[in-house]
């Protein structure tokens, strides 16, 4: 397996062009060499290392025993007492009302939800503009759509700002929609509450829509006054759907469970891609979603605290290695995203080199755009020993520098 050939195998005349030109994430290609090696330290993937909160899992335990429909579809939008929760939710975090009925609709997690997106929106050729570098798995969701990204290029120099100024001149008729996501992943950079205003406006001037995916707003450490929710500019409403999902902020990545809030008449459309799809999210996932909306969110502040400790800690063991890697210091979410100063080929090459030499597991930053080539992504969503394990073989390798 490598990112440099996909599977177009001519002889499969059965695959269909879009299907052959994708490929899996580079994350989860990783993560599966990763694990054909046995005692790698692995950084590639992020996935809370934190179990699902208690409170969750008893609920649901309770549930399974006392609600006899659990194991029955629901409504192809959801529950609609999640749905209310969500209503709730929502406007305690945005300030913007919205009506469980018309603007929800529960999904299997945001992939999921982004991907249902993309097939509303893009006819072959449309183009989604995706800042570079951005969260892998959307380039292969767009092209699976047959659609195009178009990368709008961050700004390392300003510690990967957005360049609003560019954005204009990368519109087409053919656009449909911005993805942005803050805090972002690969590179813990917070969009400034400005920037995104400022982004608000060029779409709503473009009628384009504006997809926040948003699995990192509940970890922004000292910065927590900087993030700022697109979702609470009441003039975006016609043009932004707000995806939230439980995996990370809940540790519930298995659970398989978000939400979107979204125009009425984009969720009609949504629907049926939803319901051919999937019919509805998984019920028991649904409960343990209302369980967790329905009970303060105890957990999160723990959760946080821990991961800034990771994060001190994976920025002292770069400092220590900075004749290899040079960093910007993430600002919220869980990745730190280096820029390779050693001498190497390209990032896939030096990962792989990596992983089979010093058993230590990052992701290729080509994986996340172009921008992204001479980089990797390292995940400190992981406990303290595996940073410290991965970093001591890392030291081994490469030999410790000047800190
Ligand atoms: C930006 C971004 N979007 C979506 C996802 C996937 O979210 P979910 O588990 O809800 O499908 C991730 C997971 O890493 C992510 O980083």
């Amino acid at each position: 397996m490598t990112n440099s050939t996909h599977t177009n195998d001519s002889s499969q005349n059965w695959v269909s062009g879009p299907v052959a030109e994708a490929q899996i994430s580079a994350i989860k290609q990783m993560a599966m060499l990763s694990a054909q090696i046995e005692g790698a330290a692995s950084l590639t993937w992020g996935v809370p290392s934190f179990r699902t909160p208690e409170i969750i899992r008893r609920g649901v335990q309770q549930q399974l025993d006392q609600d006899d429909a659990i194991g029955k579809y629901t409504l192809p939008d959801g529950l609609p007492e999640l749905r209310d929760l969500v209503v709730e939710t929502h406007a305690r975090e945005t300030g913007i009302t919205i009506d469980a009925n018309d603007n929800v609709l529960i999904t299997a997690g945001n992939m999921q939800g982004l991907s249902t997106l993309f097939r509303v929106t893009i006819s072959p050729g449309d183009e989604i503009i995706l800042t570079d570098p951005s969260f892998a798995s959307h380039f292969q969701q767009i092209k699976l759509c047959d659609g195009q990204a178009v990368s709008w290029p961050l700004d390392e120099q300003q510690g990967w700002a957005l360049d609003v100024e560019t954005l204009p001149s990368l519109i087409t008729e053919k656009t449909k929609a911005i993805v942005i996501v803050s805090p972002s992943n690969p590179t813990g950079k917070i969009f400034s509450e400005s920037e995104l205003i400022r982004v608000g406006e060029i779409a709503r001037q473009h009628n384009i829509l504006i997809l926040l995916d948003d699995p990192y707003s509940h970890f922004t450490y000292e910065n927590r006054d900087r993030y700022f929710n697109l979702a609470s500019i009441e003039s975006l409403r016609d043009n932004l759907v707000y995806l939230f999902t439980f995996s990370k902020a809940y540790a519930m990545s298995g659970w398989r469970l978000g939400y979107m809030i979204l125009p009425a008449a984009l969720k009609k459309q949504a629907l049926k891609v939803h319901d051919a799809d999937l019919i509805c999210t998984p019920h028991i996932s649904q409960s343990a979603g209302i369980v967790a909306l329905s009970n303060p969110p105890n957990h999160m502040a723990e959760f946080e605290q821990i991961l800034n400790q990771r994060r001190t800690l994976i920025c002292e063991r770069l400092d220590r290695l900075s004749h290899i890697f040079e960093y910007v210091k993430p600002e919220g979410a869980y990745y730190v995203f280096p820029r390779i100063v050693a001498e190497h080929d390209n990032a896939w090459d030096f990962s792989i080199n990596l992983l089979n030499k010093a058993k230590v597991t990052v992701t290729p930053g080509s994986a996340f755009g172009s921008r992204g080539e001479n980089h990797v992504r390292m995940a400190y969503c992981v406990p303290d020993e595996t940073i410290n394990l991965a970093f001591d073989r890392m030291e081994t390798f490469f030999g410790v520098g000047q800190a």
